[in-house]
């Protein structure tokens, strides 16, 4: 999921960005609640890209606190849920108490059954650079070897790609992972996106004939 739109979303009632980020972690939540019963294996949310540090300080500091609030406080329900927690991107950047945070959350959700993986100063071109430096200290840099050395490598394939308020472009997000992923671009802001709209994704996706280059 690039979650996209919450600036959008505040600016059209005339309120603050950083309402419609916080109605963006309420879509969140909401998803990561219906996600098992959909039946789905794992689900990444794209939530702050290495690109966005070109952001004003104010909106990068809200981002941060909401992350903060958000591991904190949804935590216990991971867990209930059986909900095991993923970063991926150059998480070790961050504050480092939002670092510590995060690998305890990881630690304590490890036997989860439905993978959240969260996207965190995360840029695909970079992931694919640090991947492609190790696949080469090992021997002959291969399509194998690179993947192998991806943030995702433990991960399923992606199948399904999402987009949020209209903009069709991927913004560095899994460029290596979409090769034969899934496209969808809905026109809908990412604090009004409900489970009902993931299911219609779903529901499109299912009418998709995949064929991998093959016929
Ligand atoms: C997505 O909403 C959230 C992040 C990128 C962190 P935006 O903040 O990009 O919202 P728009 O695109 O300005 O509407
Ligand atoms: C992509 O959205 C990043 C996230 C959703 C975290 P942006 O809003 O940063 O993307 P651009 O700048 O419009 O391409
Ligand atoms: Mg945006």
């Amino acid at each position: 999921m690039i979650m996209d739109g919450n600036g959008r979303w505040a600016k059209r009632r005339h309120l603050p960005r950083a309402v419609g980020h916080q109605r963006g972690v309420e879509s969140v939540r909401r998803l990561v609640r219906a996600v098992r019963g959909m039946g789905l294996e794992c689900l990444t949310l794209y939530a702050f890209s290495s690109e966005n540090w070109k952001r004003p300080q104010d909106e990068i500091s809200d981002l941060m606190g909401l992350l903060r609030r958000f591991i904190k406080g949804d935590l216990p329900e991971f867990i209930a849920n059986g909900v095991r927690l993923k970063i991926i991107g150059d998480y070790k950047a961050l504050e480092p108490d939002i670092v510590h945070m995060l690998d305890d959350a990881i630690e304590r959700t490890r036997n989860g059954s439905v993978t959240l993986v969260v996207a965190l100063n995360y840029g695909a071109q970079q992931e694919i650079a640090r991947a492609a430096q190790l696949a080469a200290q090992e021997g002959p840099v291969t399509v194998e070897s690179i993947s192998r050395h991806l943030d995702t490598a433990d991960l399923p394939q992606l199948d399904l790609l999402i987009r949020t308020s209209g903009e069709v472009r991927l913004s560095n997000f899994l460029l290596w992972q979409a090769a034969y992923a899934e496209m969808y671009f809905t026109d809908v802001l990412w604090p009004d996106f409900t489970p009902g709209h993931l299911d219609e994704a779903l529901a499109a996706f299912a009418g998709r004939e995949r064929r991998f280059g093959g016929r």
